[in-house]
């Protein structure tokens, strides 16, 4: 059964643009309940851990130097089936195909400042937000 319960970060670049209030009213009007929020600033050795899923890949050196230059916006959301969901709403991983409206297509400029993150899986999903958040920053 999919789980309720979806990871999502607001990647450096779109939180320095001022995008963060905009991305999250989207976030809120499509259904989607915050449980969990805060703004961190990655190491580059957080980074790489966080995505050690694309370690040994082309693009993963230049994700990991660009996931730490500055802040980023982390997040819980809930909603029904809501890994699918979110993924569908934020549109497809790279802007230029995204759909109209969406989040990625109103707010990335490419494939790696594609301007939020979302977990791929349900499993997924727990361990990025065990990777951010404790039981006390949850509700
Ligand atoms: P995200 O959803 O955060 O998951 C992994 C990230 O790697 C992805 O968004 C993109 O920003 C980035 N990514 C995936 N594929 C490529 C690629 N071919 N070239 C550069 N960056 C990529």
């Amino acid at each position: 059964m999919a789980g309720n319960q979806t990871f999502t970060m607001i990647k450096p670049t779109a939180v320095r643009k001022n995008f963060t209030g905009a991305i999250i009213k989207m976030i809120n009007e499509a259904g989607f309940e915050i449980r969990a929020l805060k703004l961190v600033r990655l190491s580059r050795d957080q980074a790489a851990s966080f995505y050690a899923v694309h370690e040994g890949k082309p693009f993963y050196d230049s994700l990991i130097e660009f996931m730490s230059l500055g802040p980023i916006v982390a997040m819980i959301l809930e909603k029904e089936n809501a890994v699918e969901a979110f993924r569908n709403f934020i549109g497809a991983t790279n802007p230029e195909n995204a759909a109209e409206g969406t989040i990625r297509k109103l707010y990335g400029t490419d494939l790696q400042q594609n301007a939020v993150h979302g977990s791929d899986s349900d499993e997924n999903a727990v361990i990025e937000s065990d990777f951010f958040f404790s039981k006390m920053e949850r509700f």
